[in-house]
């Protein structure tokens, strides 16, 4: 396929390009050139800021199929796809799970309703309640532009190497650094998705001209936090011994579900950790063992310096709760 990657060079877009690589596919990516602007010597590369609209460079370009990595507002896809209407045959978009509003109900698929905005959207991301609403939005615009073409992908913590976030990171980092590790509950339900899963599917889906819309987290079985302590003891080959304090014990020392402790869900709000993704299973979706997924992870953390790394609990205050 000729196949345009706009982004490329983020997170998830690099190992998209990745994959299609492997796949035989001749690649162009569309960015501005500021984010690791010397990747993929090997693709053709356009510049244009997509969100001052500056689409130029696609002129006079055709493509089988085009993977849009970095859409958030209904305008700017809107407007790619309009540009895109007689230059291509598929378009995915790289939505999120976000789309659904809190409280998110376990076994969510993709018949539930969406995060609604009110009014015209909003020129900035505000929260992530905005984020999800607005890929919902941005959803609706690729398809109305885009009629029967369109693949929407939705995927929920993604993880592996390049991370931004360290929201998985966190987890193998500190397992390995060994001793009493702190945690909430050990039976809280959790998914992620290995970031080359991710890209691998996505490729295979655009060679397929997969059309609708699919939640896209794994893994296939139900995981818990527990599941997750154990791959990364399997990943480091630590001794540390985890410390399931409770929801109760961690609010009232003033932690904050999910910001302060990664990935930590209280009981009454899980569901965003137990949703169905039965349908892109089905369509080929496939998930690596966990334990390879924080192997690389931590492979790739200890190659970074540690002032790119996000502590969201800092050890002393780890510490400190422990001892209490
Ligand atoms: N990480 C997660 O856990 C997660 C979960 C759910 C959904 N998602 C979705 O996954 C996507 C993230 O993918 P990503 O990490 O590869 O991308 P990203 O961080 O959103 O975007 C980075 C890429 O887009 C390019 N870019 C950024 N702004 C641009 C602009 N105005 N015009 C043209 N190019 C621009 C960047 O290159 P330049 O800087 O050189 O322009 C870079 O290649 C997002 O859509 C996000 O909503 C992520």
């Amino acid at each position: 396929m000729r196949l345009l990657i706009v982004g490329g060079t983020g997170f998830i877009g690099r190992r998209l390009v990745e994959a299609a690589l492997a796949r035989g596919h001749e690649l162009t990516l569309f960015n501005r050139g500021i984010t690791d602007p010397t990747l993929f010597p090997e693709a053709e590369h356009l510049r244009g800021d997509r969100r001052e609209g500056d689409l130029e460079s696609l002129a006079g370009h055709r493509f089988d199929a085009v993977v849009d990595t970095c859409g958030y507002f209904p305008r700017e896809v809107e407007a790619l796809a309009h540009r895109l209407a007689t230059a291509t045959d598929h378009y995915t978009f790289i939505s999120s799970l976000s789309v659904f509003p809190d409280p998110v109900a376990r076994g969510t698929d993709e018949s539930a309703p969406v995060a609604e905005l009110e009014g015209p959207p909003p020129d900035e991301i505000t929260s992530a309640e905005v984020y999800g609403a607005l890929k919902a939005r941005c959803e609706r615009a690729a398809e109305a532009a885009l009629p029967g073409r369109v693949l929407a992908v939705r995927p929920g913590v993604v993880a592996g190497p390049h991370d931004p976030t360290d929201r998985f990171t966190y987890w193998p980092r500190r397992i390995s650094e060994g001793g009493r590790v702190l945690g909430a509950r050990h039976d809280q339900p959790v998914q992620l998705i290995d970031v080359r899963d991710l890209a691998a599917w996505i490729v295979h889906s655009a060679e397929a001209r997969l059309t609708g819309t699919f939640n896209a987290v794994g893994p296939a079985d139900p995981l818990t936090m527990g599941g997750l302590f154990e791959a990364c003891l399997e990943a480091t080959g630590s001794d540390a011994e985890p410390v399931w304090k409770g929801d109760a014990v961690l609010r009232r020392h003033g932690l904050e579900p999910w910001s302060d402790l990664p990935l930590w869900l209280t009981a009454d709000n899980e569901g965003f950790n137990a949703i169905d993704c039965s349908r892109a299973i089905y369509r080929g979706l496939r998930f690596r063992p966990l334990a390879e997924t924080a192997a690389d992870t931590l492979a790739w953390d200890r190659s970074r310096p540690a002032v790119a790394r996000v502590d969201h609990l800092p050890r002393e205050r780890e510490r400190e709760l422990l001892s209490r």
